[in-house]
């Protein structure tokens, strides 16, 4: 009986856990429909406007094949060829789309501009990344974790190692935290999640039975994991100049053979939101690679390409999680 219409996925704190058990389950739903030819389209008609004012692969193709295979049409705005952000406030930009468009996505910096965006734009409005959130890849890292073991949710346990602090880790504490799974957040301290998010995950631990753990030993946080996550040491936004910090503190935390073998599990996966800084295949690696003398950052190429690694399927869990908010909030 959940019915989450007209509801905007600013944060994964929107929701209740019963919400986020039924947006994973119409998630591979419509994963299945589209595997075996029986989608049925219930945006029909609708018009979506995917806004990015930092870049994307991974969600702004999502949103639109999600939309196509649902029958909405969609609108890709950016900074660069509108008035936002330069010319515009979000606030007068909400209203204008609001009158256009049936929903807007909105991937920004602080949290306040898609809070603002929803305040104003009279439609529903998801989060597709701030600073803070990342709510849609939360989404998709349950339904990829559920695929990849035979446990129940409140029987997993993973272990965020590196950037805790950033928007991934805290969706993904918050996300763990809903779904009453063992959370450990692997980091230096100093990159633990901000103390309001962990009070708020705490909270709702207390009624799922999450367990959650901030660890800086490699060692105690991930033993029995059952899924290994990493995300990148220096956040989009984030000055250039910090790199060289951010690496002397998060080294000890990158994911390689050793923290694989430590977990004591060879059944353990590994996953990465992407793009992961992971070879020298990529003109912003090859500059920090040349600096620091390093051939990998957050994760070694040989676990991203081992068969623990399952990056890829997590990804195009993206698009099916991200066709289900849409359906969801949107959906006839
Ligand atoms: N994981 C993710 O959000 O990827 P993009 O930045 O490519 O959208
Ligand atoms: N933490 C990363 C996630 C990218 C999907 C960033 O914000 O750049």
């Amino acid at each position: 009986s959940v019915n989450l219409r007209n509801r905007s996925f600013l944060k994964e704190l929107d929701f209740t856990p019963d919400e986020w058990r039924f947006l994973l389950r119409l998630a591979a739903q419509l994963k299945a429909a589209k595997y075996t030819g029986t989608e049925v389209p219930r945006l029909t008609g609708k018009n979506i406007a995917v806004i990015f004012e930092k870049t994307s692969t991974r969600t702004r193709c999502a949103f639109e094949v999600a939309a196509h295979d649902q029958g909405a049409h969609v609108t890709f705005l950016d900074p660069v060829s509108t008035q936002l952000g330069h010319k515009e406030s979000i606030a007068d930009t909400a209203r204008v789309l609001g009158r256009f468009y049936d929903a807007l996505e909105y991937r920004g910096f602080g949290q306040e501009g898609v809070e603002t965006l929803s305040r104003y734009a009279g439609v529903p409005v998801w989060n597709g990344l701030t600073d803070e959130w990342h709510p849609t890849q939360t989404l998709c890292d349950l339904l990829t974790m559920r695929e990849h073991t035979v446990k129940h949710d409140n029987e997993i346990t993973f272990a965020f190692l590196g950037d805790a602090h950033n928007n991934v880790g805290n969706s993904l504490l918050v996300g763990g935290a809903m779904m009453g799974m063992d959370v450990r957040m692997v980091a230096p301290q100093s990159r633990w999640n901000p103390d309001e998010v962990i009070k708020a995950a705490r909270a709702i631990a207390e009624t799922t039975g999450a367990r959650i753990t901030h660890t800086e030993d490699v060692g105690e946080g991930v033993r029995d994991a059952d899924f290994l996550y990493t995300d990148v040491w220096l956040s989009m936004g984030e000055p250039k100049q910090a790199w060289d910090e951010r690496i002397g503190l998060l080294k000890p935390y990158q994911i390689n053979r050793g923290v694989v073998q430590a977990t004591g599990n060879p059944a353990v996966k590994v996953m990465h939101c992407l793009p992961a800084f992971h070879d020298r295949r990529t003109k912003v690696g090859e500059e920090i690679f040349e600096h620091t003398g390093l051939d990998a950052l957050e994760i070694t190429d040989d676990v991203f390409e081992s068969p623990y690694s399952i990056v890829f399927d997590q990804a195009e869990n993206r698009m099916h999680t991200i066709k289900a908010i849409m359906v969801a909030t949107l959906g006839a």
